[in-house]
């Protein structure tokens, strides 16, 4: 990781949520996490209630000190400090030199509440707690106030704090350009924060239009108005989330705003979010005035190795998936595992078998990784999810640049374990995420190379523990195999009547077998 800083410190108010927040920037960043407090009361032998009955503050305070000089060449640090540390500039002036300083501010009555519960802070005792959080608030206020970083807690939750904070920290990170054949890609953490600069690059005009989710854009909108701020105009397209808005009512009205807002040929079209989002985004930038500049921001991980990649662009028609659309690549796509800390963690281990799929189609130092840091991947491990994301979109990009409307054939490859994977998607009405059908359709997908002696023997197996590890379903739905048959006999992809699959023959060669007879798959699935 790119940075001269090595530490993060936590300052704030008992209840700002610096132990939490603290704790969850470890989990993502690989990190070591302190809380001076805890430390304090290992050394001491007591708790801080007592040091306090006993000793007194200004002891504590000596205490707290010692500490602050004892981790003041801690590398890689996470540091949650006791509220009061920094009424002692000495602590600060120690601790402070290459970290970035957060002062975590919240209200007192938001800080009383969380703290409601609370029986182990001595300063609260005996009062009533908002006052006495008021009284001790106003003291040291100011210390709050001169931290160089202010992150406000309220109404957020802790992902959302500590994704503040890194897109703080990760400021000024310069993204990196990944492809540049269909539209340029890049990827990187808080890649988000040059969205302005690169759209300058692309256009003069200062008006865009940005489409995103009522989930989503309430997550965002802070972040898009500090980037963009007065000197843009800005048209925000909020749409309810779900499949049913990838529509042509949703299109016509989107189209009508966007006709509104006197957007032209060079306005850019944003879209931020899943992949409703990209689909419809993506086809209502291709047909207004016969296509404005698309830019893809996908949020999900699934949305930053596959779907937002690669200009398939549609919406639903009578009923039907994906009925009308067209191909329409973004001009700009950026991919930010930084988003990826709000989104729901199964989502986010979902999204792992795509870009295990990317490995085994043309990466093996890819899968070799996932296998090695599987753990800290399904931890959601900033770090190794910047570099596999970035690694997994570069196969995805590659294939689609050679086959961009999916008619010379080399894009079915990326449909790896996707016959397999829809049919279990379908018997399982849905109740399946997509990338945990994936995942049992790649083991299958190498169980049926195997039994064809195509596939190297022992990769269903290889790929079945890597899976395990990433903390994905391996089996198909018990007792279904006869609808699963049906259900691929009714693939779109069919020739004629033969089904295709495609097999790995070994990781980094995939290839596309033709059955017309079952029986094979059958026993498989058996
Ligand atoms: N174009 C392609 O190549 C392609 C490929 C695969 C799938 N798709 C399409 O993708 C769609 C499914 O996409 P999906 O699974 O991403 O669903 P989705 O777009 O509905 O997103 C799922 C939910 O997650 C929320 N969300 C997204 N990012 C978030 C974040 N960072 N934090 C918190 N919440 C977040 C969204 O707001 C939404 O409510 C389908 O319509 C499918 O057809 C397209």
């Amino acid at each position: 990781m790119k940075t001269p800083r090595k530490k993060i410190l936590l300052n704030g108010m008992m209840g700002s949520g610096k132990s939490t927040v603290g704790r969850l920037l470890k989990e993502v960043l690989g990190w070591r996490f302190v809380d001076t407090d805890a430390e304090i009361e290992k050394r001491a032998g007591k708790p801080i209630s007592r040091i306090f009955a006993e000793e007194g503050e200004p002891a504590f305070r000596k205490l707290e000190l010692k500490e602050a000089r004892r981790l003041a060449g801690c590398f890689n640090c996470v540091v949650a400090t006791g509220g009061g540390m920094f009424t002692q500039p000495e602590a600060l002036q120690v601790l402070a030199e290459n970290s970035l300083v957060v002062h975590l501010a919240a209200r007192p009555e938001t800080l009383a509440r969380r703290l409601a519960a609370a029986e182990d802070r001595p300063l609260l005792e005996n009062v009533q707690k908002r006052e006495r959080l008021e009284e001790i608030y106003k003291k040291r206020q100011k210390i709050y106030e001169s931290l160089p970083v202010q992150i406000d807690t309220e109404n957020r939750s802790p992902e959302q704090v500590v994704q503040a904070i890194l897109r703080r920290f990760f400021s000024g990170q310069e993204p990196e350009l990944i492809f540049d054949r269909l539209g340029e890609v890049y990827s990187g953490l808080n890649s988000f924060e040059h969205l302005p600069v690169l759209i300058r690059k692309m256009t003069p005009v200062r008006k865009i239009a940005v489409l995103a989710d009522d989930v989503l854009w309430p997550l965002v909108k802070k972040d898009f108005e500090r980037l963009f701020e007065e000197e843009w105009e800005r048209l925000p397209l909020v749409i309810p989330a779900g499949e049913g808005y990838k529509s042509p009512e949703q299109a016509e009205s989107l189209w009508t705003q966007l006709k509104d807002f006197g957007a032209d040929r060079y306005t850019p079209f944003i879209a931020i979010g899943g992949g409703v989002v990209g689909d419809l985004g993506g086809f209502v930038a291709a047909t207004y005035m016969r296509g404005i500049p698309f830019i893809q921001i996908p949020t999900t991980l699934l949305g930053q190795v596959d779907s937002g990649l690669g200009g398939k662009t549609a919406i639903n028609y009578q009923g039907v998936k994906n009925l009308i659309g067209s191909f329409y690549h973004a001009a700009l796509t950026l991919l930010d595992p930084l988003f990826l800390l709000t989104l729901p963690k199964a989502e986010v281990q979902s999204g792992l078998s795509e870009m295990l799929k990317a490995g085994i189609l043309a990466e093996p130092e890819l899968v070799d990784f996932m296998e090695a840091n599987a753990s800290e991947l399904q931890q959601g491990h900033l770090p190794a999810l910047e570099w596999t994301v970035g690694r997994a979109a570069r196969v995805k990009l590659q294939i689609v640049a050679e086959d961009p409307r999916e008619r010379k054939g080399k894009r079915i490859f990326l449909n790896l374990g996707h016959t397999f994977a829809h049919a279990i998607e379908s018997v399982s009405a849905y109740g399946i995420r997509h990338g945990e059908a994936v995942a049992i359709g790649l083991i299958l997908a190498a169980k049926l190379g195997e039994s064809l002696g195509k596939t190297e023997p022992g990769l269903s197996q290889k790929l079945q523990a890597i899976l395990l590890r990433l903390g994905l379903p391996t089996e198909p739905p018990a007792g279904k195999t006869e609808e699963m048959l049906q259900v691929m006999q009714s693939d779109k992809k069919k020739k004629g009547k033969r089904i295709q699959f495609v097999i790995p023959v070994k990781i980094g060669e995939p290839r596309v077998v033709e059955l017309e007879d079952l029986g094979i798959v059958r026993k498989i699935l058996e």
